[in-house]
């Protein structure tokens, strides 16, 4: 079996493959390392089969519907998933099939209702069902401590006590356990009665997770984090610097339409020279008659580089093919000192 563990912060991914076959599962990718897992099913000369989600994760962005997409791979996850980009829904005992790799589907609701965990050999992929030294948290949607406490006790843990435990995440960079380890250090399964354990996991005050809402929004229906909206828009314009243009501005030589995104308010407060006002809001609404041109080169600019480049790239859609999103906007022109002028344009 060949096998790979990739950690993104706390998260934990895996990419496990067949030796004779070459085919692949990957497990629990993170958005922001989809490129990594692609360099590395090439590098390997592996073939995806199959792109796995334990559970719909509440704290981090799931990669799963991107690789699957732009690999064309199923994206697999439990009967209870609501995510609509898995294509492959497993039951109970389910067997996943790649190559020589058989993948047994755990249900195991707590965390989440659509836990699952897998087997693998001699090995449990536990998802956030079990943790090194913890357990899922029950507190977030979905969440139930006593279906915790029956998947553990009842499922997990009576798996044989060699059997070595891969969880989703990790915080302290450790890389795995063992069934036996576990049953024996971790502090939570120290409360073996079904009211002990669900009084502590009830009793657990646990701050929320970072983009707990845009994590669960993305993960449940499959769209993007404004993050990669912003990525993707970033992706279809070019970029000019701050220093490319306060050197056309000083020479005089301006031949574009510097075009300041931001609300009236701030652009009286001070813009870059010659540029002109047209608010993100209005440019769909006021595009025919301000720029008449579509031959000209627009430079987008707003206050943080990031309106401006969704502004850029629907000019382009729009069949400006030559607007450029200024790098940063205006917060860092100021930054740097560079020249602003109150007068309006
Ligand atoms: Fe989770």
């Amino acid at each position: 079996m060949l096998f790979e563990q990739i950690a993104t912060g706390g998260c934990q991914s895996y990419l496990v493959g067949c030796a004779a076959t070459r085919a692949a599962v990957l497990i629990d990718p993170e958005l922001s390392r989809v490129d990594e897992y692609r360099g590395l099913i090439g590098q390997l000369g592996l073939h995806l089969r199959y792109v796995v989600d334990t559970h719909t994760h509440a704290d981090h962005f799931s990669g799963s519907r991107d690789i699957g997409r732009a690999l064309d791979v199923p994206v697999v996850m439990h009967r209870f998933s609501p995510a609509p980009h898995a294509a492959f829904r497993l039951d109970e005992g389910d067997l996943l099939m790649a190559g020589d790799l058989r993948l047994k589907a755990i249900h195991t609701p707590g965390h989440t209702a659509d836990s699952m965990c897998l087997l693998l050999e001699d090995r449990v992929f536990t998802g956030d069902t079990l943790l090194i030294g913890g357990t899922g948290r029950t507190d977030l949607p979905t969440g139930d401590a006593h279906a915790l406490y029956e998947s553990l006790f009842e499922k997990v843990l009576t798996l044989p006590p060699e059997t070595l435990v891969f969880p989703a995440h990790d915080y302290k960079q450790r890389s795995h356990s063992t069934i036996a380890a576990e049953l024996a250090d971790n502090p939570r399964l120290q409360k073996r009665t079904r009211a002990e354990f669900v009084a502590m996991m009830q009793g657990l005050d646990l701050t929320a997770p970072t983009h707990l809402t845009e994590a669960l929004r993305t993960n449940m229906t499959g769209a993007k984090p404004v993050s990669q909206l912003l990525a993707e828009a970033a992706a279809k314009v070019p970029f000019m610097s701050l220093a490319e243009l306060a050197s056309r501005v000083g020479s005089n030589t301006c031949d574009m339409v510097i075009l300041d995104l931001r609300e009236r308010e701030a652009f009286d407060a001070g813009h870059v020279p010659g540029a002109v006002h047209l608010p993100r809001g209005q440019l769909e609404l006021r595009v025919n008659t301000d720029l008449p041109d579509p031959t000209v080169k627009i430079l987008t600019c707003c206050e943080f580089g990031k309106i401006s480049t969704l502004a850029a790239a629907t000019l382009r859609e729009l069949g400006y093919l030559r607007a450029t999103a200024l790098e940063g906007g205006l917060a860092a022109w100021r930054d740097a000192a560079y020249p602003l002028s109150d007068r309006a344009a």
